[in-house]
C-alpha cells in the first residue's frame, strides 16, 4: 500500500527552478547545510530534491542508472548520507519515458531496477516526469508501474507525479500511488506564469487531501522575476491552496526577507492544516480576489489578493468565510502579525500584485482593543 508519507503537503527544496542542469554534489551539500542554518528545516522544509541532470549519459554495464561522474563523483548514496545526517530527506528525479526532459536516460521499462537503486542509495522521494518515448503506454499505467516498483523495495519513498496535468492526474494520481501530482505545465520565473498556474487550480479542490495533493508546481518565491510583493502573494496563495511547498530559490544566499516569506510560522501552519478541503477562491471581482480555507480549530484563513497595478482596499466578512455568528472575532494578519478584534469585517489595503493573509477566529482577542474595521497594511514594498 501507499506509504503514509504526506499526511500534510510535502515541504522541501528542489534544484530545478534556479539551477536547471547546473548542479553538482557540493551545491546539494551546501543547500542541505543552508536548509538547517537558515531555519528552513525547523520551519518544516525536509526534502532536498535533486531534479534532472544528476544521471550519467549512459546506464552502467548492468543496466543500472549511475550518477554523472563529473557532477556527482561521490555518488548519490554519499549525498543521501550527508542529507540524512542533517535530519533531512533526499529526493531524486526520473521520467516515465525513455529519456528525461534533458535527454538523459530515464526509467520506462527499468522501473524495478531503478527503484531498487534509489532505495539502496537511501532516496526518500521520487519526482517522476513525463518526457521521452512512451511506447504508446498510457500515463496511468506508466505511473502506476513505478509506484508498484517503489513500494516493492520496502523503502518508504514519497512519489511525486510530474505529468503536467495532461491526463487529469487528479482523477487517477492517488490510485496510481502518487502522494502529489502536478496539475499544470512548468512554472517560470515571472508573474504572468504564477498567475496562469493559479487560475488553472480553480475547480480541482475536491481532489486534494492527505497523501494526495494537487501540485501547482514549485515555488519561485525569492527569485529574480518576482518583486517582493509578488513573492509574498505567491507564497500566500500556494499556502492556502494546500500546495506542496517546494522552494526553488538559492537557499545558500537568500536574504532574510525571502527566508521570512518561506518560513513564516502562521502561513506555513495554514498550509499544513487539513480541515477537509483545499483552500479555494471565494470571490472574484476581476483584479480583486478573496481566497479562503477552513482550519481545523474552527477558524478560517483568508487571502485578500490584489492582481491590479494599483493599491486596493479589499474586504470580506466572517459570515462570508462561513464562520459561526459571534459578537467578536480575533483577526490576525499573518505577515505583519497585527492582531485586532473585529465584529466581523476583515479588510486590508493591499498593494499592487500583493496579498494580505489572515486567520479569523470566532471570539474576541483577550488583550486587544475592539475595533469595528480591521485595516492591515502589509509592510515593505
Ligand atoms: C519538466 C518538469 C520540470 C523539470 C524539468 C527538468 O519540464 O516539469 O519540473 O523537472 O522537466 O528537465
Amino acid at each position: 500500500a501507499k506509504p503514509d508519507l504526506a499526511p500534510t503537503p510535502p515541504m522541501g527544496w528542489n534544484s530545478w527552478n534556479t539551477f536547471a542542469c547546473d548542479i553538482n554534489e557540493s551545491l546539494i551539500r551546501d543547500t542541505a547545510d543552508a536548509m538547517v542554518s537558515s531555519g528552513m528545516a525547523a520551519a518544516g522544509y525536509k526534502y532536498v530534491n535533486i531534479d534532472d541532470c544528476w544521471m550519467a549519459p549512459q546506464r552502467d554495464g548492468n543496466g543500472r542508472l549511475q550518477a554523472d561522474p563529473v557532477r556527482f563523483p561521490s555518488g548519490i548514496k554519499a549525498i543521501a548520507d550527508y542529507v540524512h545526517a542533517r535530519g533531512l530527506k533526499l529526493g531524486i528525479y526520473s521520467s516515465a519515458g525513455s529519456h528525461t526532459c534533458q535527454g538523459l536516460p530515464a526509467s520506462l521499462g527499468h522501473e524495478t531496477a531503478d527503484a531498487q537503486s534509489w532505495a539502496s542509495w537511501g532516496v526518500d522521494l521520487l519526482k517522476y516526469d513525463n518526457c521521452g518515448e512512451q511506447n504508446g503506454i498510457p500515463a496511468t499505467t506508466r505511473y502506476k508501474t513505478m509506484a508498484d516498483a517503489l513500494q516493492a523495495t520496502g523503502r518508504p519513498i514519497l512519489y511525486s507525479i510530474c505529468e503536467w496535468g495532461q491526463n487529469q492526474p487528479w482523477l487517477w494520481g492517488a490510485n496510481a500511488g502518487g502522494h502529489m501530482w502536478r496539475t499544470t505545465g512548468d512554472i517560470a520565473n515571472n508573474w504572468s506564469s504564477v498567475m496562469s498556474l493559479l487560475d488553472q487550480q480553480v475547480g480541482l479542490e475536491q481532489y486534494s487531501g492527505p497523501n494526495a495533493w494537487n501540485d501547482p508546481d514549485m515555488l519561485e518565491v525569492g527569485n529574480s522575476g518576482l518583486t517582493y510583493a509578488e513573492s509574498r502573494a505567491h507564497m500566500s496563495l500556494w499556502s492556502i491552496m494546500n500546495s506542496p511547498l517546494v522552494a526553488g530559490n538559492d537557499i545558500r544566499s537568500m536574504p532574510a526577507s525571502t527566508r521570512d516569506l518561506l518560513t513564516d510560522p502562521d502561513v506555513v501552519a495554514v498550509n499544513q492544516d487539513w480541515a477537509g478541503r483545499q483552500g479555494a477562491k471565494l470571490r472574484d471581482d476581476g483584479d480583486i480576489e478573496v481566497w479562503s480555507k477552513k482550519l481545523s480549530d474552527g477558524s478560517a484563513a483568508v487571502v485578500l489578493f490584489n492582481r491590479s497595478p494599483n493599491v486596493a482596499t479589499i474586504g470580506t466578512t466572517a459570515s462570508a468565510l462561513g464562520l459561526p455568528a459571534s459578537s467578536a472575532y480575533t483577526v490576525k494578519e499573518l505577515w505583519s502579525n497585527a492582531v485586532r478584534s473585529s465584529t466581523g469585517n476583515v479588510r486590508a489595503q493591499v498593494g499592487a500584485h500583493d496579498a494580505a493573509m489572515f486567520r479569523v477566529t470566532p471570539g474576541a482577542a483577550a488583550d486587544v482593543a475592539p475595533m469595528i474595521v480591521v485595516e492591515a497594511v502589509p509592510t515593505k514594498a
